[in-house]
């Protein structure tokens, strides 16, 4: 199983399942922006040996005006991690809940941390037919009955690449209780400026929002990301988070990545364009896509498919590329997969090996009957 620790773009453990090198892999199954990361960030990793010896500036106080300057907010209102997983796990540590919810399918690590904190979770099923978005009855229903203190909500949501309306989203925050609103790839989406909740945050003070580096700037490997909420909180959130947990590499890549205006929109235009191009491919192999408004898509089986995703994810392993078997999400079955979305060559490679192995095993089953 490709998910063996949990997530995607695990390539070692691929390398040791498919027996391939790792530089040989296509990985579908994590959602990185292929136009980087950016060139910008080479001089800056060639020139770092110089700090190594050095601790990083404990308060990361340039890292934090760029991210001040950028969102238009105060220093004091920003805390920044090592990657948007900590902060998760930091924040659910910090609100310390004796009740949180999340919606399914979504990112693991929500219920992770609230089972770290032994803190109950509430899970909300969501309907395909409802866009994977949870009806007013259902907030309605968390709100008043089972009264959870906290909720966390992926905006984008990961797998389905759906956002909730804002009407709900209102209303969960108007109901007083904490809300976590993840946006790790929320920055993908060319009306970012409108969508995000960070513009909500003067209104309410229970309200987190939480936001990646490592997917638009493409540095998974170096953890970068940061959160916002009221000045109170987060003075406290850093008295809980470890020292030194964004190191100098990681401050000074933050600093670069937010002057790379022309990157940033030149990623926008790319995705909107490819996004339709390629689940309009998809489609015409009948797989159902779900619109996604992000870098990734949510994607079921054609009806007639004989395979799980499980065994897709194999079939497609054993020929180079990795895709996402999100049967593994919680709420979801084995028919569907999550896919990223890359860039032409890469993704006319992905459909031409899954049309193989599709066709292939449509063959196999006729030879059954
Ligand atoms: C929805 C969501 N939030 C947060 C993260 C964590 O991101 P980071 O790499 O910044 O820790 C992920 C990683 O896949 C994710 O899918």
């Amino acid at each position: 199983m490709l998910e063996r620790y949990g997530h995607g773009g695990d390539l070692r453990s691929a390398a040791e399942l498919y027996g391939r090198k790792e530089e040989e892999l296509l990985d579908y199954s994590s959602n990185m922006n292929p136009l980087g990361p950016p060139p910008a960030f080479q001089a800056i990793i060639e020139q770092y040996w110089q700090f190594i010896a050095a601790y990083p500036d404990p308060a990361q106080r340039d890292l934090l005006e760029a991210i001040a300057h950028r969102h238009q907010v105060e220093p004091a209102s920003i805390i920044a991690g090592n990657g948007a997983a900590e902060l998760i796990d930091l924040v659910v540590r910090y609100i310390n809940p004796v009740k949180a919810a999340v919606f399914l399918p979504s990112f693991v690590e929500y219920e992770q941390a609230i089972a770290k904190a032994k803190c109950e979770c509430v899970y909300i099923a969501t309907e395909e037919q409802q866009q994977f978005n949870p009806t007013m009855v259902q907030l309605q229903h968390l709100i008043e009955k089972e009264r959870p203190q906290l909720v966390m909500l992926g905006y984008p949501n990961n797998p389905t690449g759906a956002l909730m309306p804002s009407e709900q989203l209102d209303y969960l925050l108007d109901s007083g209780i904490y809300v976590v609103v993840d946006e790790a790839f929320l920055d993908f989406h060319l009306e970012e400026e409108r969508l995000t909740a960070i513009s909500k945050l003067p209104r309410y003070e229970k309200l987190f929002v939480i936001r990646s580096m490592t997917k638009f700037y493409s540095m998974p490997g170096i953890r970068l990301g940061y959160m916002l909420a009221a000045a109170k909180h987060i003075t406290a959130l850093k008295q809980l988070q470890v020292p030194w947990s964004v190191n100098s590499l990681a401050q000074q890549l933050g600093v670069a990545a937010l002057q790379q205006d022309s990157f940033a929109e030149q990623t926008k235009r790319w995705l909107a364009e490819e996004n339709a191009w390629l689940s309009a491919q998809l489609r015409q192999l009948k797989l159902q896509v779900y619109p996604s408004v992000t870098n990734y898509m949510l994607a079921r089986l054609p009806m007639e498919c004989k395979l799980t995703s499980g065994q897709l994810q194999q079939l497609m392993g054993q020929r180079g590329i990795l895709i996402r078997d999100a049967g593994k999400f919680r709420g979801l079955d084995a028919s569907y997969i999550r896919l990223a979305i890359k860039e032409r060559a890469s993704n006319e490679r992905l459909l031409q090996e899954l049309k193989h192995v599709l066709a292939q095993q449509q063959v196999e089953a006729a030879n059954e009957i």
